[in-house]
């Protein structure tokens, strides 16, 4: 056969070995002819017969990554998309017909498709390492999982477990699958060679789940199960702003998973979702993440050493994040008691994501503790992050500077400093760059990327390419007060207080912005960020004339700094804000205005200001750096949705009323 994005060998045993090996990528998905090809070798191997195929990837980084998403974004009607899903199905149906033995060999990435193509195999083997991540993880992007997914992965580990894989889009690792019963068993790589002969030498009974799972398949307990789905579902997002769980939960109920048997017109068609504007929003998202984790590509060495100094809320979880990365950690504080917080976060944080003990002592073994400062002379990079205050800031620089090694760089992860401020005391500024980093670092994905007037292109660079081998979504920046994230966060946070101060409750302010989309309302983040940081911050950032908010101060006062005391705008208990519940009949749209426009406009200043490179950067920078209703495509392509007049229109008649903080920024004449 002639084959170009497949490699497949019949061994002296009669076995076949089939390698996915996409042409021209370094990762692989599925498009349109690597599809057609795995069918032809299908029917090919089902004419032949072997007596078992073993499906492995040729890819050093995983099995499969699931549909090609650059030819997924150039179908443009409904009809392509929906032969694309049939495709799909059609070949995978054929690899599920296979008259012999299929076995999956899983390591790394398998994700979607190659969730898919495995789940059609009567067998999956997988990588017991912790790169092995199996998902589907449609959902994100406002599609189904419609290969195939839907119908096989319940009946195989159960509804509920499926469910929550298919509604979340969350990954497992190798243990996990098989905890699950997703795979029949996790061993390490090296060994693969040999499981696929045990395997197929003696093929076991395909996996059954047990009973208690299974029952949540079966067709009279379905309503109750997708009933409960629902609701859970609907707690986090609306239909109107999600159609695709929703899509999820019909596909599985009515439609036995499979986007064939759905009628054009119903909401959970590929032809509805694809019309959807969440759909293109988020899967315009993808690939922003995707351009995002480009620009940390580079030729330069990776970053073998880092010292971090400060280890508080920031610089503790900075060092404790980069050691679970792998790379080797020196920590300096002014006490060895002001690390062991942070050791004891890291321990925490090692347990929960690598479980295995030996992984966790491995991570745990790269975190060093450093109060005497010697990890400075070793490390490829330094980051500074102890208290906002330049002079002290400056004082630190000049005296680690001369012990830095030759080729190092120096960053600091400051919220609202501009570098300037700090780089006067450096002999070469050229190697200072700002590596702002978003609490909490752990699930926080932005860092910006912040570039000073004197930063060389080259440690700007060097900055991206640490953020992206960190797993960490690399945003440039210009150094201006706030950078981008900041700055638009904080006048949306200030108008929210401002309307707490004219007697509207928190509640019903949060209510607004969560209806307009964002996970989260404006006075339960702040209470989170800490109402002594956002206070600090609006400080810094707000615009000449605009009034203080008097119960933020009143709160600052009393010492009610948030969530962390235990009280600010709410009350807190057990890690949740105390809320009265419903917020009556008040339109909640004016007010959603009201606090979004100060952030749209803020946008657009940024966009004017090239404080990052277009559009798309801001849009994205926005939503992983704040949460920004990620189905309006953020705040640049959320004007653009409603049409830029509209907004102005809304503007002018809030300037009418509170001044003007809302006078529209110039760049709205040439967005
Ligand atoms: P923090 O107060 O929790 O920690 C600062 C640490 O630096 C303390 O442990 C302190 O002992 C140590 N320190 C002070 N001077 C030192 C010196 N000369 N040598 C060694 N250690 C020293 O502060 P946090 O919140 O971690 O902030 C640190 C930096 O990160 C600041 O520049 C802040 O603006 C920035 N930042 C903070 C964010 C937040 O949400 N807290 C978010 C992003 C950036």
């Amino acid at each position: 056969m002639d084959l170009k994005h497949w490699k497949l060998e019949i061994d002296a045993d009669n076995l076949a070995w089939l390698w996915f090996d996409r042409a021209g990528s370094a990762t692989n998905t599925f498009s349109t002819e690597a599809l057609e090809e795995l069918g032809s070798i299908a029917d090919h191997l089902a004419g032949m017969p072997p007596r078992g195929l073993a499906i492995l990837s040729a890819k050093e980084n995983g099995f499969a990554a699931g549909a090609d998403i650059d030819e997924f974004t150039t179908i443009s009607s409904a009809e392509q998309a929906m032969a694309f899903t049939t495709l799909g199905n059609v070949v995978f149906d054929k690899i599920a017909a296979l008259p012999f033995p299929t076995l999956a060999m899983i390591h790394g990435f398998c994700m979607g498709g190659g969730t898919e193509l495995a789940l059609a195999c009567r067998y999956r083997i997988a990588d017991d390492g912790p790169k092995t991540k199996i998902a589907l993880p449609e959902v994100m992007i406002g599609i189904v999982p419609g290969w195939g997914g839907a119908k096989r992965m319940p009946p195989l580990i159960g509804a509920a477990n499926a469910l929550d894989l298919m509604l979340t889009g969350r990954g497992v690792d190798g243990r996990r699958a098989k905890k699950l019963g997703l795979v029949d068993a996790a061993t390490p790589r090296r060994h693969f060679a040999n499981a696929v002969r045990l395997f197929l030498a003696k093929p076991p009974a395909p996996h059954k789940p047990p009973f208690a799972a299974a029952v949540t398949d079966w067709p009279v307990v379905r309503s109750i199960v997708a009933s409960m789905s629902r609701k859970k579902v609907a707690e986090k997002a609306r239909q109107d702003h999600y159609p695709a769980p929703y899509a999820i939960i019909d596909l599985w109920k009515d439609f036995g998973g499979d986007v064939r048997n759905i009628p054009a017109g119903h909401p959970a068609s590929m032809a509805s979702l694809f019309a959807h504007p969440t759909t293109r929003n988020l899967i315009r998202l993808f690939k922003l993440q995707d351009r995002m984790k480009a620009m940390g590509k580079s030729g330069l060495p990776p970053i073998r050493h880092l010292h971090v100094i400060g280890a508080g809320a920031m610089g503790g979880d900075i060092a404790a994040w980069a050691a679970l990365k792998g790379i080797t950690v020196t920590l300096q504080d002014l006490a060895p008691e002001r690390i062991s917080p942070a050791i004891q976060r890291a321990h925490a944080l090692y347990t929960k994501r690598l479980k295995q003990p030996h992984l966790v002592q491995a991570a745990f073994d790269r975190l060093i503790p450093d109060v005497e400062g010697h990890g400075v002379a070793k490390a490829d990079l330094v980051i500074e992050a102890i208290v906002e205050n330049a002079e002290i800031k400056r004082k630190l620089f000049a005296g680690i500077e001369p012990r830095m090694k030759e080729g190092s760089i120096l960053a600091s992860n400051t919220s609202s400093i501009p570098l300037q401020e700090l780089s006067g005391v450096l002999a070469r500024p050229e190697r200072l760059v700002g590596l702002h980093f978003f609490n909490p670092v752990a699930q926080m994905m932005l860092v910006e990327i912040v570039e000073g007037p004197q930063t060389s292109p080259e440690v700007m660079q060097a900055g991206q390419a640490f953020a992206k081998q960190i797993d960490k979504l690399p945003l440039p920046c210009k150094s201006a007060p706030g950078f981008l994230v900041n700055r638009v966060l904080s006048p949306y946070l200030m108008e929210a207080m401002l309307m707490l101060d004219e007697g509207v409750p928190g509640e019903t302010i949060d209510a607004a912005a969560r209806d307009f989309g964002m996970p989260m309302g404006p006075i339960e983040l702040a209470d989170m960020v800490g109402l002594d940081i956002c206070w600090a911050v609006g400080q810094e950032l707000a615009k000449p004339g605009t009034p203080i908010p008097k119960k933020l101060q009143a709160a600052i006062e009393a010492k009610h700094l948030g969530k962390k005391t235990g009280r600010g705008f709410y009350t807190w208990s057990k890690g949740k804000a105390q809320k009265a519940s419903g917020t009556g009949s008040v339109d909640l749209k004016p007010i959603a205005d009201r606090i979004v426009l100060p952030a749209l406009n803020e946008a657009v200043a940024c966009l004017r200001e090239k404080i990052v490179a277009d559009a798309d950067l801001c849009d994205a920078g926005v939503i992983f750096g704040t949460g920004f209703a990620p189905h309006r495509g953020g705040p640049i392509s959320a004007i653009r949705e409603r049409g830029k007049e509209s907004w102005l229109r809304t503007m002018a008649e809030l300037r009418a009323v509170h001044g003007d903080r809302f006078v529209p920024d110039t760049g709205w004449d040439t967005l």
